[in-house]
């Protein structure tokens, strides 16, 4: 009886947690973020021009050569190598970078399926969480499009990750906080590279150029979304879970972006690389540890900002190594950064897209 009635609580509170009409400042950031969808939206094959010659791809263009943003691209190893395998190596990552990119947005987009399933009506999150499944559909044929025009046969996630992935939607309907969360595991990391990538302001292949300014601009939305959603929530847990879940965020963190930013084994195998030079790009050299901290620095700031950063939980971070100072407001640029060229880049393509 008492455990019918504990069950009936937890329903009735996880209901309550998705009536969200009385709070007037979440539901018009909700429409801010679903008109915005509609007035600025990419479509992949009217917006990018697959078949136009600039967008050939050739053999031995050192426009894939990987930028120095690149943890292996900065590397003295794969600096030495000669410039036809500096092409098929940066050819091949970003390639499989853009593969784990869409099985991510897929495993996204069936969660949001599973969440906006349970979302009760006139709710402003159903309309946002479909547009934004609209959103990744979208991305999942851009990057597709560049996967199969580069020409690589890439895998994507590490296997392990891949058998995962009809599991990890199921968790968007009954525990979204945490699914949310991973959302942001997945979404910061993607962002941080093509941010950097494009600030870089380098030469690029333009499918490369316009893919990621596209989807920087997309992000944007996306991101903003999982951080209020978790803002709105995570506040009001029970004391008991909240530190549960501080201690698991920094885990879920780092374990999504090692399996996005390291490209599975097959990989080092292919290009002969020696295991030192993986072991210092992923993630031992000072650089590349860098890079991890300054991943999540705003992930820090919601962490302390929604009461989720006790010593515990520090420590955690520490220990995955993804700790560091928290952003003072969203997207602030790291001190180390060049000048963002970022927003031009972003700016350029939206340009020559009819409002
Ligand atoms: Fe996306
Ligand atoms: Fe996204």
């Amino acid at each position: 009886m008492a455990r019918t009635q504990a069950r009936t609580k937890t329903i009735r509170r996880w209901r309550r947690n998705m009536e969200v009409g009385d709070d007037k400042a979440y539901v018009d950031m909700l429409t801010t973020l679903s008109e915005g969808s509609v007035r600025r939206n990419f479509n992949p094959y009217t917006d990018i021009d697959w078949d136009s010659p600039e967008f050939a791809v050739i053999p031995d263009d050192p426009r894939w050569v990987l930028p120095g943003t690149d943890p292996l691209g900065r590397h003295p190893w794969y600096q030495a190598q000669p410039l036809d395998k500096q092409i098929a190596i940066g050819m091949w990552r970003q390639a499989n970078v853009a593969k784990v990119g869409l099985h991510f947005e897929s495993i996204l987009i069936r969660g949001l399926m599973n969440y906006a399933f349970w979302v009760p009506n006139g709710s402003p999150e159903y309309r946002y969480c479909l547009h934004e499944s609209v959103e990744e559909c979208n991305h999942t044929m851009m990057f597709q499009e560049m996967v199969n025009r580069i020409g690589a046969d890439v895998p994507g996630m590490p296997r392990m990750l891949k058998w995962l992935a009809a599991l990890i939607p199921l968790a968007a309907g009954p525990v979204p906080i945490m699914f949310f969360f991973g959302v942001l595991a997945g979404e910061e990391p993607i962002d941080h590279t093509q941010k950097a990538v494009l600030r870089e302001g380098r030469s690029l292949h333009p499918i490369m150029e316009r893919v990621m300014a596209i989807h920087v601009a997309e992000e944007a939305r996306h991101i903003s979304f999982a951080h209020e959603y978790l803002r709105k929530r995570v506040p009001g847990m029970r004391a008991r879970k909240r530190i549960w879940l501080s201690l698991h965020v920094p885990i879920i963190m780092r374990v999504l972006c090692s399996a996005i930013l390291k490209p599975p084994r097959s990989f080092w195998k292919e290009f002969d690389i020696p295991k030192s030079v993986k072991r210092e790009v992923f993630f031992r050299s000072p650089e590349s540890r860098q890079m991890l901290s300054d991943v999540f620095a705003d992930v820090r700031m919601l962490c302390h900002d929604t009461g989720l950063m006790n010593p515990a939980a520090k420590l955690i971070w520490r220990i995955c190594r993804i700790d560091g100072a928290p952003s003072r407001y969203r997207s602030e640029p790291q001190r180390a950064h060049l000048p963002s060229a970022a927003p031009e880049a972003v700016a350029r393509v939206a340009e020559t897209i009819p409002a």
